[in-house]
């Protein structure tokens, strides 16, 4: 394949993701330790819809959006040893978080937000960022991995991993609580899932959750966790509604149970009663996504178990914006994807 010289890509200022620019701008040959991507597949994050808005903390002006993206390598710069033209590659969130905890400085290379992202048709970035894809996913579901999975995965296997038979909680069903839903199956774990809709919950019960409750119809669904634990609560939460559901979801944890603090999708303000976080002992974790040791380690249980991501729906690159739509409107379960290249 010859080297393209320019790639079409798209810019937001800030002002809402219907005016994103597509626009063509000039490519670089990739430096010495970098590779060239050939981008396939995009996949939409909460986090895009932020973005678009200009409500991320410290953004880029004038980005190239988007963090995650499934493709080919189709350059490589002279230093680079462990990768070759042709492989299939995920860059991760954060280019430079190779391993560890994450740092001032990992979190200045997050694509998509402090650095310019992935929505492009051709991009360069450093081959110690890169994963290869499970040979068994196609560019579209191995787009999905590297912010939502990921970050479901950093939550259940962290300093006090997942055991079999631990009840895991996860609210609604969106990216990163199916992503953890899957992952906590395989593992063993018994899975409560909450969700706005009996529809999605169908959805949530045939990827093997074994209690579902609407948190519509059951607005004290903290209580309805408890019964289904025989009032111990659940070893691990996916906190995905932040100041909507926190205080619940503290309520139905167990003693010294982790309540992984992701995302704040739920408006309210319930806050955390300190008191019975004392006597509980429970433990508050803060996840920023994952290292690239994590996303290997993540995808050899995704192998193992031959995990498919939950697509709910692949939109061509033209119709970037009504992606963004889409997953605005919350109708999807699990992942909101764009199609950059067919071949
Ligand atoms: N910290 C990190 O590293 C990290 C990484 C990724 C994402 N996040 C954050 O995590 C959150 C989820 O991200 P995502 O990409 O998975 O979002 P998403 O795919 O857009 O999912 C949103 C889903 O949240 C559910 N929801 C909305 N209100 C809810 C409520 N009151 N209670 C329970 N569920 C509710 C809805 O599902 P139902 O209709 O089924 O209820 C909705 O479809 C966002 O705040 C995002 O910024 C953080």
């Amino acid at each position: 394949m010859s080297i393209p010289k320019s790639t079409r890509e798209y810019r937001s200022q800030g002002d809402g993701y219907k005016n994103l620019k597509l626009q063509v701008s000039r490519l670089n040959q990739p430096k010495a330790t970098e590779v060239l991507l050939k981008v396939h597949a995009v996949s939409l994050q909460y986090r895009d819809l932020m973005v678009s808005k200009g409500g991320y903390s410290r953004q880029k002006k004038n980005i190239v959006p988007c963090s995650d993206m499934a493709g080919e390598i189709i350059a490589v710069g002279q230093d680079v040893q462990n990768y070759k033209v042709g492989d299939r590659v995920c860059p991760n969130f954060a280019l430079d978080h190779i391993h560890g905890d994450p740092t001032q400085e990992t979190q200045a290379t997050g694509l998509g937000g402090a650095i310019d992202g992935v929505l492009t048709e051709y991009i360069n970035v450093p081959a110690h960022s890169l994963v290869l894809v499970p040979e068994h996913l196609s560019y579209e579901e191995a787009s999905t991995l590297p912010c939502a999975a990921l970050t479901a995965y950093n939550a259940l296997m962290g300093p006090v991993p997942l055991k079999g038979g631990d009840y895991v909680l996860v609210l609604g069903t969106g990216g990163v609580s199916i992503f953890a839903l899957q992952l906590a199956v395989v593992s063993g774990a018994t899975v409560i899932a909450t969700s706005s809709s009996d529809e999605k919950l169908k959805i949530a019960s045939k990827l093997g959750a074994k209690h579902v409750i609407n948190y519509n119809k059951t607005p004290d669904w903290d209580d309805e966790v408890l019964k289904i634990t025989d009032g111990r609560g659940v070893d691990h939460v996916i906190e995905v509604g932040g100041p909507g559901t926190i205080g619940k979801c503290a309520k139905a944890t167990k003693y010294a149970g982790y309540i992984n603090v992701i995302g704040f999708v739920a408006q309210g303000s319930e806050g955390i009663d300190i008191r019975s976080t004392i006597r509980k002992a429970l433990v508050f974790r803060g996840i920023l996504i994952g290292s690239v040791k994590q996303f290997e380690d993540m995808n050899r249980l995704i192998k193992a178990h031959q995990i498919h991501p939950v697509v709910d729906k692949v939109f061509s690159f033209e119709q970037a914006t009504d992606a963004y739509a889409y997953l605005e409107s919350q109708k999807h379960v699990g992942k909101v994807v764009i199609s950059v290249s067919k071949n």
